[in-house]
């Protein structure tokens, strides 16, 4: 302890430089640990509000039940299941390529309708059963 008391006070900016290079070192662990996975692997919550959007903007379209004109189009085409929510095979950069183009009948929907966020959550949503 004694031997250490007089190194600090020997070269205390030494000292303080490598403390804060551990200190910077450890918040970056941290931020990788907790941080890097919320962009990997979306959370619940990331999940629920992708539903919603969903609901919001893509059920009358994309729904299940009668009257569902996108699911309609995709049955009509073969696709199975053609019930967007049911779907393993969709990739983020392929949802959002359609929502922000439109397809068909399928409007462009303007990030002032559907915000970035709202979209990364959709995306979410719509690939959360996904085989990664
Ligand atoms: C006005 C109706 C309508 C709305 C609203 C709508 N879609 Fe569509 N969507 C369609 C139609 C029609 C197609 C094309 C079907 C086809 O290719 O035969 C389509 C196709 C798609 C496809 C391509 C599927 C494939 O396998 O080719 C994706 C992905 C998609 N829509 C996502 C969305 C999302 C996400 C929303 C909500 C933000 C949305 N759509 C809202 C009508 C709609």
């Amino acid at each position: 302890m004694r031997e250490q008391e007089g190194l600090c006070r020997r070269a205390p900016h030494k000292k303080d430089n490598s403390m804060n290079n551990a200190r910077a070192f450890l918040l970056l662990l941290w931020g990788l640990t907790f941080a890097a996975p919320a962009f990997a692997a979306p959370d619940e919550s990331q999940i629920d509000r992708g539903h919603q959007a969903y609901d919001k903007w893509c059920f009358p379209c994309h729904g299940t039940g009668l009257g569902k004109p996108g699911t309609d189009a995709l049955k009509a085409r073969g696709q199975n299941p053609a019930v967007l929510e049911e779907r393993t095979d969709l990739t983020a950069p392929a949802i959002k390529t359609f929502v922000r183009h439109g397809v068909l009948f399928m409007p462009t929907f303007r990030k002032t309708e559907i915000s970035d966020a709202d979209l990364d959550a959709i995306t979410a949503y719509l690939t959360r059963n996904n085989k990664h």
